[in-house]
């Protein structure tokens, strides 16, 4: 038969108090040393990483790309300004740029510094959202409930976008504003689709250039580039022809579990696809976690802020 006395069962509240309070203590200084690294840490812990994308004609040179993403440059930022600078030692081929370059409305001379050495490649862009509206104050962790959106009444274009794209022009990289583009890089022939960002509805598909594929002396390939990788956008690239994929837009999830899983893609994306490489209908995808966040929600856990060497390589 098992008894207990009174002051057995009041010495295990006492211990189980204790128990308790040390567990909430624990959870607070865990809580609080992770918002520190995710604050301080992360948020400039900038990173390479490498991909191969086996899409060119059998017997062709490999072709490097630079793909830079969602920079969200303000005032300031000396420690990504290097990182950008440091890109240019990887002597791209190409560099893609795929929006959502500012988060202030006095970063442009910010971005423009810290873009100086990349401008000695050729290059390409689109923009995202934040290459036109500049961000407003919210709860950072508002995007982790679903897509973000702006009110109709707050889409002023309160950024410096034509004196940004201006820039970039004057520099010699090349618009793929809802548009299609041919270029001629290193004996590689590039067709591009690009559009403006579909994350605010602004992408209107041009399909790629209608030139004889097949009878170009020059090896060939065929990009789509966007800022959101809304699935409407990927499958109008597949269906016009697109050999690969890149876009930007989800910070890879920002906020991410142990791993670097992606809850959320701020888009119809799964989150599973929300960084690196996936595939759509046997296309590859190419999506940036990107190399900055919104001024306003400044943190990133198990997501380092990253460029992306693509190399393409023969089939
Ligand atoms: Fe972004």
């Amino acid at each position: 038969m098992i008894s207990s006395s009174p002051s057995a069962v009041a010495v295990s509240a006492e211990q189980l108090g204790k128990v308790a309070g040390a567990t909430l203590a624990t959870a607070v200084v865990a809580g609080a040393a992770t918002a520190v690294y995710a604050r301080y840490y992360e948020l400039t812990n900038f990173t390479v990483r490498h991909e191969a994308l086996p899409v060119l004609p059998a017997g062709t040179p490999d072709f490097r790309i630079l793909h830079i993403s969602d920079m969200h440059m303000i005032p300031g930022q000396r420690t990504k300004r290097d990182f950008i600078h440091s890109l240019a030692a990887l002597e791209p081929n190409l560099v893609i740029n795929t929006g959502d370059n500012l988060s202030h409305m006095s970063g442009l001379p910010a971005l423009m510094d810290a873009l100086d050495p990349l401008f000695d490649f050729p290059g390409v862009y689109v923009p995202g959202s934040n290459c036109y509206f500049a961000p407003g104050k919210k709860n950072p962790f508002r995007y982790l409930v679903g897509p973000s959106k702006k009110p109709e009444s707050e889409k002023v274009a309160t950024l410096p976008t034509q004196e940004m794209h201006d820039a970039f022009d004057n520099r010699g990289w090349v618009d793929l504003i809802n548009r299609y583009e041919t270029l001629s890089i290193d004996g590689l022939r590039l067709e591009f689709s690009g559009v403006d960002d579909p994350h605010i509805g602004y992408d209107k598909h041009p399909g790629f250039a209608p030139t004889a594929f097949d009878t170009e002396p020059a090896p060939l390939v065929r990009l789509g580039v966007a800022h959101a990788p809304y699935l409407r956008t990927l499958n109008r690239f597949v269906a016009d022809g697109a050999q690969a994929i890149f876009a930007g837009h989800t910070h890879g999830g920002q906020v991410c579990l142990p791993g670097g899983r992606a809850l959320v893609s701020n888009c119809d994306l799964p989150p599973a696809r929300a960084k690196g490489l996936s595939y759509q209908d046997g296309v590859p995808v190419h999506v940036s976690a990107g190399l900055g966040t919104s001024r306003y929600a400044q943190v990133r856990l198990f997501c380092p802020p990253e460029a992306i060497v693509v190399t393409l390589t023969s089939r």
